[in-house]
């Protein structure tokens, strides 16, 4: 459990040892299991090593999964070291597992595969080998210092495949993003396609395949946890909203601190995680006690995504401050 002294507006999920306690009681472990059931593991955290489960698991129970793997760097999960590696290695260690999770994919679902620039080639071969590509979504990933000797990363991908192309869930209307009109153009004296409001004017657009209106989680925001890679709220919402039926199943094999079950609550989808360390399952299962409660995902309001910082400036002036 983390002991850090941290600013009084941090608000950071941290446990206390009476909830880490609590929460992994809730947590799943598996062992010498053969064969589970959909019951066993929807809206369940399980504890366990990926390869320890993967053949247990019922094919095909997923609508969408969403993966974000160790990428091809070393970094410490919480004492699990993992190794960068040659791009060829790393292939292959996409490739021992990376099958077995597709064969848990309903033959109408969906999957995306996060990774940097780095592993992205690697992440494109085993998709192409194992599932029908349809788009490579690039986010601007601001975090982090700028480096001497290179050009700071500022970028990643999220891979996007089907089983079926011509048969597959995809609700474009329900990830429109609000963006500001920068050049109000109109007709016949009227708006062309956007809206003049008190706080400025706005425009609902179509999602393109790059995305810029993503924060990544700091110590401010209610989501932020100590994982060393938490992928934002925002960003996950949008492809469960897009990829992912009401009441249906989001599977996500690397879980960290739990983005996309809890993601998944707060939009009315069931989920199944998986992630080997107890602390990140606690974290994970802490923050679904909070969805219960706060649903409130930020950057997603009245049905719509906005863009970087209009919501808060919005809500911000209406409270008469600027
Ligand atoms: C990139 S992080 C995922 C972060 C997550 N998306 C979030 O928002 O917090 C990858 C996670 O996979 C876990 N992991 C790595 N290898 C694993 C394995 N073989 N089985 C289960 N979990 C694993 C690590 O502990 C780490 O938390």
């Amino acid at each position: 459990m983390t002991e850090k002294v941290r600013a009084a507006r941090n608000r950071t999920i941290t446990l206390t040892d009476a909830e880490y306690r609590f929460f992994s009681s809730r947590l799943i472990h598996l062992k010498g299991i053969s064969r589970l059931e959909i019951d066993d593991v929807v809206n369940k955290t399980i504890n366990n090593d990926l390869f320890e489960v993967i053949d247990a698991l019922p094919q095909p129970f997923a609508d969408l999964i969403i993966i974000d793997p160790p990428y091809n760097l070393t970094k410490d999960f919480n004492g699990f070291t993992f190794n960068s590696s040659s791009n060829s290695e790393y292939l292959d260690y996409l490739r021992s597992w990376f099958p077995k999770v597709v064969a848990l994919l309903k033959p109408t679902g969906s999957l995306y595969l996060c990774g940097d620039w780095k592993c992205t080639s690697a992440l494109q071969e085993v998709m192409e080998e194992n599932l029908i590509v349809l788009n490579r979504i690039t986010w601007q990933r601001e975090k982090g210092r700028g480096a001497l000797r290179n050009w700071k990363n500022g970028m990643e991908d999220i891979w996007f495949g089907v089983k079926n192309p011509k048969d597959y869930y995809f609700d474009v209307e329900a990830v429109k993003m609000k963006r500001k009109v920068i050049a109000p153009y109109k007709e016949n004296g009227q708006p062309k396609d956007w809206e003049a409001t008190e706080n400025g004017n706005f425009r609902l657009t179509y999602p393109s395949n790059f995305w810029d209106d993503i924060s990544i989680p700091y110590w401010s925001m209610p989501e932020n946890t100590d994982h060393p890679t938490q992928k934002p709220e925002k960003l996950i919402a949008k492809l469960i909203l897009a990829s992912c039926p009401a009441n249906g199943i989001v599977f996500d094999p690397f879980l960290g601190s739990g983005t996309t079950s809890v993601v998944a609550k707060k939009l009315g989808r069931n989920y199944c995680g998986i992630e080997m360390n107890t602390e990140y399952c606690c974290w994970a299962e802490k923050r679904l006690q909070i969805a219960e409660a706060d649903p409130s995902i930020q950057g997603y309001t009245g049905g719509v995504f906005w863009e970087r910082n209009t919501l808060n400036a919005q809500q911000t002036r209406k409270k008469g401050k600027i």
